[in-house]
């Protein structure tokens, strides 16, 4: 009996949806920022062509991140990137996850900031400028020395601090059994 009164209002909203011309139809140029393909996976595949060194990362950082991740990346207004404590204990409160002591994979970080970041200018990054402001995070968080530049080549072979964090708990044979989600 109810479910034909739902369906009847749903068909009611439908209907003057289209009398009323709600919505508006999204144009390509409107999805194009958001439609970034291939994905970029954890072995390196998917990573575009270019580089970029933690010289001229620093000075992507300090124009188009700083203002809302810290001079440095220790995290203010918005998320903490550099990471201390090193590494992450099962006291570390949430908020001090960052790409040091949190991030698993070093292709994640290329691929959430070219996709995401600046948050609400996502996509205006070259691919040169995510290499180069990558190597400087990761050179930050004492992951890297900064002797080479970060490329489809270098950047897959980087090993992160935080992929410890995905072995099994050896006694409850879960991943992150003490951690603290936000
Ligand atoms: C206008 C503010 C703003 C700017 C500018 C900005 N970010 Fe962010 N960033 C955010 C916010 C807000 C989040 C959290 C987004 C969420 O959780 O959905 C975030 C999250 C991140 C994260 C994920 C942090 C984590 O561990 O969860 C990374 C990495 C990051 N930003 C890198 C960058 C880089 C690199 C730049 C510069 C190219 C940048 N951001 C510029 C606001 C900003």
């Amino acid at each position: 009996m109810f479910r034909w009164f739902w369906v009847g209002l749903l068909g009611l909203g439908l209907a003057m949806a289209g009398r009323y011309n709600l919505g508006t139809p999204i144009t390509p140029e409107q999805v194009d920022p958001y439609d970034v393909r291939p994905a970029v996976l954890p072995d390196g595949r998917g990573l575009p062509p270019g580089q970029g060194t933690v010289e001229e990362g620093g000075r992507v950082y300090a124009e188009r991140c700083a203002s809302c991740h810290g001079a440095n990346g220790e995290g203010y207004p918005f998320n903490r990137l550099v990471a201390e404590p090193f590494p992450i204990t099962p006291e570390t409160e949430s908020t001090q996850f960052a790409i040091g002591n949190y991030w698993q994979y070093p292709t994640t970080l290329f691929d959430y900031i070219r996709r995401a970041m600046p948050y609400g200018n996502a996509g205006s990054l070259s691919a040169d400028e995510v290499y180069a402001v990558v190597a400087w995070l990761l050179y930050q968080n004492g992951v890297v020395d900064g002797a080479q530049p970060m490329n489809a080549q270098t950047l897959p072979k980087v090993e992160m601090p935080a992929r410890a964090l995905l072995q099994l708990d050896p006694e409850t044979h879960k991943r992150f059994p003490w951690l603290k989600l936000p």
